[in-house]
């Protein structure tokens, strides 16, 4: 900024024409140089500050200077340039703001008209789904929630519940073993759980009765995968024991159950049963849902029910009182009653599913039917 103002003498229209030409000229260039907001501040005060700036300079060296004739021309040309001055102070602004902001779009590349990355949303499984339903039915009846490990112990797997050594009702159980465990005591051997019956006794173990538990949770069995079976697959456990409870009471929970599971015009019957641990035992059937219990389907037999009109879907009886002496429990004083459900086998029956083997592929275009 080396332009000041010069001091005039001669107030002739060329030398005024020159004298303002020089302050234009120098004007125009400074304005370019600027390229900071901090820069244009300095520049701002330079050219329009009150104190010391050109245009007061302008005021005082030339206007007031001016001899009486030639005020009036000299005015003129001082607020011509004092235009010029504000004008550009006002584009230099203007310039380095937009470039300013250009400049930071350009660094951020932001694209705000790209879309946006969708995530797609994950659901409950549907063996999970039906396993959690299933609980839920309980929990509203009161039942809490037990869990047991999925390595079990000969002992909780089969002897505390019935099932003497060598007895051949463990051969129904079709045991994953787990390998090295001769050396123990055949109650002590480790094994994969084939039911989750186990977590009874060891719900017992741990509270007193009253007892209402229902226990989720995997099992295993040595068994060939096909469409109906597979090694791994889930089971829900009912226990409930209290003083008087009676076989009335094991019907009338299963047939609630089923009722909220299936819908209300469904209907359950008792089918005589063995299990080592509850006595008597039952295999509970509803009526088939796809056919209405009625044995035919679109004009021939029902393939579902097998035209039986009949569904077997779980195990259950009343708790065998040797069981009780495994666990302290007084058989004289109480009584109670234990069922187990396959839930893959019930959600299949829910949905409608022809493989067991679709739950475990995890091929989404199966899976994404139960969001
Ligand atoms: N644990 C039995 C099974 O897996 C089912 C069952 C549970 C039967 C409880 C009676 C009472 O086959």
């Amino acid at each position: 900024m080396a332009y000041s103002v010069r001091k005039l003498t001669d107030f002739s229209a060329p030398s005024l024409d020159a004298a303002s030409s020089e302050l234009a000229s120098a004007l125009s260039q400074a304005s370019a140089g600027i390229q900071s907001e901090a820069e244009f501040k300095i520049f701002r005060d330079y050219w329009m500050g009150r104190k010391g700036g050109v245009l007061t300079h302008l005021n005082d060296l030339w206007l007031k200077a001016s001899p009486g004739p030639n005020k009036r021309d000299v005015g003129q040309r001082v607020n011509e340039l004092k235009k010029k001055v504000e004008q550009a102070v006002e584009s230099t602004l203007a310039r380095i703001q937009t470039g300013e902001s250009a400049g930071k779009l350009a660094a951020e590349s932001l694209d705000i008209t790209l879309p946006g990355i969708r995530r797609p949303i994950g659901a409950e499984h549907p063996v999970i789904k039906t396993m959690n339903e299933i609980v839920r039915v309980f929990r509203n009846l009161g039942y809490s929630i037990e869990e047991g490990p999925e390595i079990e112990t000969d002992f909780y797997n089969f002897e505390s519940l019935n099932f003497p050594p060598n007895h051949p009702a463990r051969d129904t159980q079709d045991t994953i073993f787990i390998a090295g465990q001769d050396s123990k005591p055949q109650r002590d051997r480790l094994l994969l759980r084939t039911h989750t019956s186990p977590v009874q006794i060891r719900t017992m173990q741990k509270m007193k009765p009253p007892v209402r538990v229902v226990c989720p949770g995997k099992v295993h069995r040595n068994d060939a995968a096909d469409a109906t079976h597979s090694p791994v697959f889930h089971q829900v456990e009912g226990l409930a024991v209290d003083t008087n409870i009676t076989f009335c009471d094991l019907k009338g929970t299963v047939d609630h159950a089923m009722k909220a599971l299936f819908g209300s015009s469904v209907k359950t019957r008792f089918y005589p049963s063995f299990f080592p641990f509850t006595e008597p035992s039952a295999d509970v059937q509803i009526s088939c849902i796809f056919c209405d219990g009625k044995g035919v389907r679109d004009g021939g037999p029902c393939r579902n029910c097998k035209a039986s009109g009949w569904i077997e879907l779980l195990g259950c009886g009343m708790v065998d009182p040797n069981v009780y002496g495994f666990v302290d429990y007084d058989a004289a004083k109480i009584s109670g009653f234990a069922f187990g459900m396959g839930v893959e086998r019930i959600a299949i029956l829910k949905y409608g599913v022809d493989d067991i083997q679709l739950f475990y592929h995890g091929d989404v275009r199966f899976l994404e039917q139960f969001s």
